[in-house]
């Protein structure tokens, strides 16, 4: 189980308590959005083993790449576990190679996608929760064509799943359409609490991970972030986190030591910054790769100014075991590390870090996870979907919506042409001029 240190005051505790008591009697803004709460324990058996059956299908019948098409939480959650899961050089693969795509329009990225799989055998599963979202649209229009000229479209459509909405939406009437099979996003579940229904599962399974794993370790959080007790760490951390804001912190750093964590970052930054930035209020989340980013943002951390503070994920047990090698001519001057674990050198950098950063006015608490595998995944997921919904009924902003995000879509489909955006382009060109 998750280990944290955060001490928040009695004060933001039992602030923190009394969000906590909104959250779990369903009684606050966006209540109508808490189906993740439920996943860990409720995902019915034939969703787990459709995803299940797909990866085996697929992989049976030689399937090489699966391209995974979406953006935001429909995505994140399972890049960050394939990141976190997989080998860093792609090597020792266990299940079928992800790619991922969507998630941006660049040119560059997709037509280099294009490439790569032009001599592979494919198949895609595009995600998009409201089927109409632009980027995730036009990268699997890319993809179909391609998957069709080279398959046939009878044998394209054999190749690609959709997960989308159960009855609205462009994706859901073109799989209808073309006879894709589908998963169902449920009505109440948001993009980003969404890495635990389909749109997680499913590019998990296909990559040969343990979705039942990952969903164990989610339920068992869920039965500690769910009791009410001033020692839940989902309490204690978003008490810690908005006393800090309070207090002037307005920037939350997730620092890890371990690259595989990198977007495990990215996920956590969607996750918390679309649910609390809104209303003029929110702390900033940004994310640093340690010891890397000391070389880069450690200065400013350091000495910058104090308007931070750090929340590490720390993991207790490599997954490897290297160490480091004597050298007897000892040139550079490192045989007093010889013979010690790599993982050694990491851990007193991650405690030298924490002591810099203190003396250097920057508050620093630590999330311990005992080692990177399903199971403990599943319990961050929780663990940090938790504590969001916390946190920002604690700020006072609804955690659930995300009205933010369609500004510059608007500007975006005025500026490309699409009807009905007609009144809108001319004033925005001449705001370019
Ligand atoms: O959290 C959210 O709701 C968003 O980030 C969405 O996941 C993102 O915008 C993608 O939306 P959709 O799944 O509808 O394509």
């Amino acid at each position: 189980m998750i280990k944290v240190n955060f001490k928040p005051s009695e004060n933001y505790l039992d602030r923190a308590m009394a969000a906590f008591d909104v959250l779990r009697g369903r009684q606050g803004r966006g209540n109508d959005f808490l189906g993740w709460m439920d996943l860990p324990s409720d995902t019915p058996e034939s969703i787990i083993k459709g995803c299940e059956d797909i990866a085996v299908e697929w992989r049976d019948s030689g399937v090489e790449v699966v391209v995974v098409i979406g953006i935001g939480g429909s995505y994140l959650g399972a890049k960050a576990a394939l990141e976190a899961l997989s080998h860093t050089f792609g090597i020792r693969r266990k299940g079928i190679e992800v790619v991922f795509a969507g998630f941006n329009l660049s040119e560059d990225y997709h037509a280099d996608l294009l490439d790569y799989i032009h001599d592979k055998s494919v198949a895609a599963v595009v995600i998009s929760k409201s089927g109409t979202t632009t980027e995730p649209a036009v990268a699997f229009r890319i993809i179909k064509e391609h998957m069709e000229r080279r398959y046939g479209r009878k044998e394209a459509a054999s190749r690609i799943v959709a997960v989308t909405d159960k009855s609205r939406g462009a994706l859901k009437s073109l799989s209808d359409q073309e006879g894709y099979r589908t998963f169902v996003i449920p009505d109440n579940v948001g993009g980003r609490f969404s890495v635990l229904t389909p749109v997680g599962l499913l590019p998990i399974a296909v990559a040969g991970y343990d979705i039942r794993a990952m969903l164990k370790g989610a339920s068992d959080m869920a039965s500690v972030c769910f009791e009410r007790s001033k020692a839940n760490p989902a309490v204690l951390y978003a008490a810690a986190r908005n006393e800090l804001y309070d207090n002037g912190r307005k920037i939350e750093i997730l620092v890890n030591y371990n690259p595989r964590l990198q977007y495990l970052g990215e996920w956590w930054k969607q996750l918390f910054g679309e649910s609390e930035g809104k209303e003029g209020r929110g702390i900033f989340p940004a994310s640093v790769n340690f010891t890397t980013d000391l070389h880069s943002m450690g200065q400013y951390i350091q000495e910058g100014e104090r308007i931070m503070f750090e929340t590490v994920v720390s993991v207790e047990n490599p997954g490897r075991e290297l160490t480091v090698c004597d050298d007897p001519q000892n040139l550079d001057g490192l045989n007093f590390l010889s013979g010690m674990r790599l993982e050694h050198c990491n851990k007193m950098a991650e405690a030298g870090t924490r002591l810099a950063h203190m003396d250097g006015g920057v508050p620093n608490n630590r999330i311990s996870v005992d080692r990177i595998d399903e199971y403990n995944l599943g319990e961050l997921f929780m663990f940090f979907e938790v504590s969001c919904g916390i946190s920002a009924y604690m700020l006072g902003v609804n955690p659930f919506d995300q009205p933010g995000v369609e500004a510059y879509k608007k500007n975006m489909f005025a500026l490309l042409g699409k009807p009905g955006y007609e009144a809108q382009a001319e004033a925005i060109r001449k705001r370019l001029d």
